[in-house]
């Protein structure tokens, strides 16, 4: 097969490291600059005027002005069957999982019904310039062949598992831990590793496992080393003291997992807002990672994520949506609220540090930084174009920004899908912003 190269022009932001801890080494910004793909993956990253001189005469660059070309964002824990939910009224974690989540996840075990959400909702992925995420299906494995079905199509590196689930839910929602087993198994065998989709074992959280199922997952993580382990925890006191009535043998919330063998660096845990000591240690220990969802926090009620107390202890932070309790698919948006908890605590989140979150801090919580999160050379070409006059408001305040950091702030804060005119998947445009097709569902 023959090389294909192409060259993408414009604004580039990437980052190498955490700003928190490099602060000016962490990135590195061209005004005018170029991202040079062959056969989908980063040839290279520079300043237009080094670049276009080391690139063959037939090779066509693409022009982007008045946006900024980045790294696709990755969103680590979103649901996909809780699209049609999004947005449900007045309660918190306990109380909206069964007035809201469990009867609308009861439909996906027809693989008919599925299908067209799985495809909305990866849609709507690409629309807002997330192209990873971590995604939990529900607990019928028909959900999940719909996703990777899907996922498989686009061509877009995504981790989806089945919720292993056998108490404390409805009947037409629960498992057994044998059942759970077997069905894990099998997707795995048929989906991990298979083009760009991974599996991640998942157990939907402490209260709706027995020991019996922990055991089970913790079986499979032994069995299949580099599949992903996908939960919750600690996100709502309530569920905290519910799990410490539940297993009263445990030292904490995280000692549940930790004593069925499933912390590794390949384990990303959702919220992780109410941490004792001993939880963020051992976190940091077994290289686990947290997920920070602050749309969903906020919506639910369920408190404001300790970011700094996280990154003291050199745990793993992602940025995760959790649609359906988050309340946008944005990245953006997340950034936005990120901020307001990080103000509300009295503490700031950089735009720096933000756009680490979204992009390579998401891929080293999920262990996918040596395939996507920056432009290293070799890395997959997933990168996003957001757009600088999305709106009118925007296009106004970005007259005044004085600099890409401000500029930053400014996409963060008042951004949202609008923002992202393209997507790019391997190279390959997957979004277009000006030639949207309307939604069949
Ligand atoms: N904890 C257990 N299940 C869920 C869920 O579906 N969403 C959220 N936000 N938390 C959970
Ligand atoms: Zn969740």
């Amino acid at each position: 097969m023959s090389n294909t190269t192409k060259a993408f022009r414009g604004e580039i932001l990437h980052f190498l490291s955490d700003p928190a801890k490099d602060n000016e080494q962490s990135y590195q910004y061209f005004a005018d600059g170029i991202l040079v793909v062959t056969n989908g993956l980063v040839e290279s990253v520079g300043f237009a005027c080094d670049i276009l001189t080391t690139l063959a005469e037939d090779v066509v660059v693409k022009k982007h002005d008045n946006g900024l070309l980045i790294p696709g964002f990755v969103d680590t824990h979103i649901h996909y069957p809780q699209t049609q939910m999004i947005g449900s009224y007045g309660e918190q974690l306990l109380e909206w999982l069964e007035s809201y989540t469990f009867p609308t996840e009861s439909q996906f075990g027809d693989i008919n019904f599925a299908k067209p959400r799985a495809e909305f909702f990866l849609d709507q992925l690409l629309t807002n310039g997330t192209t990873t995420a971590l995604v939990f299906g529900t607990v019928h494995p028909e959900s999940v062949d719909a996703f990777f079905t899907q996922a498989e199509q686009l061509n877009v590196r995504m981790i989806c598992g089945k919720v292993m689930m056998d108490r404390n839910a409805p009947d037409n929602l629960t498992d057994t831990p044998q059942q759970s087993y077997d069905e894990s198994k099998a997707l795995i065998e048929k989906w991990h590793g298979k083009g760009r989709l991974h599996y991640a074992v998942t157990p939907r959280f402490a209260p709706t496992s027995t020991s019996e199922q922990l055991n089970k997952a913790g079986q499979l993580l032994q069995e299949y080393p580099d599949v992903f382990m996908h939960t919750h925890l600690s996100e709502n006191k309530n569920e905290c003291a519910w799990v410490n009535d539940l297993f009263p043998e445990c030292k904490n919330y995280l000692d549940v997992y930790d004593q069925h063998g499933l912390l590794s660096k390949r384990s990303i845990f959702a919220h992780g807002i109410h941490l004792c000591d001993d939880e963020y240690q051992r976190l940091s220990d077994t290289d686990s990672a947290l997920s920070y969802c602050p749309t969903s926090n906020l919506f639910l009620g369920s408190g404001l994520f300790n970011l700094n107390k996280a990154q003291e202890f050199d745990i793993d932070v992602g940025l995760g949506t959790d649609v359906g309790a988050g309340t946008s698919f944005s990245q953006l948006q997340s950034l936005n609220e990120a901020y307001k908890i990080q103000q509300l605590r009295g503490e700031k989140l950089t735009s720096l540090k933000s756009f680490y979150l979204a992009t390579l801090g998401g891929a080293k919580a999920l262990d996918l930084d040596d395939k996507i999160g920056n432009f290293s050379k070799g890395k997959e070409a997933d990168f996003i174009v957001l757009d600088y006059q999305s709106t009118d408001l925007m296009r106004v305040r970005m007259n005044n920004a004085k600099d890409i950091i401000e500029r930053l702030f400014v996409l963060s804060t008042l951004g949202d899908d609008r923002a992202v005119s393209k997507t790019y998947v391997m190279g390959e445009l997957a979004h277009d912003r000006e030639n949207k097709k309307i939604s069949a569902l």
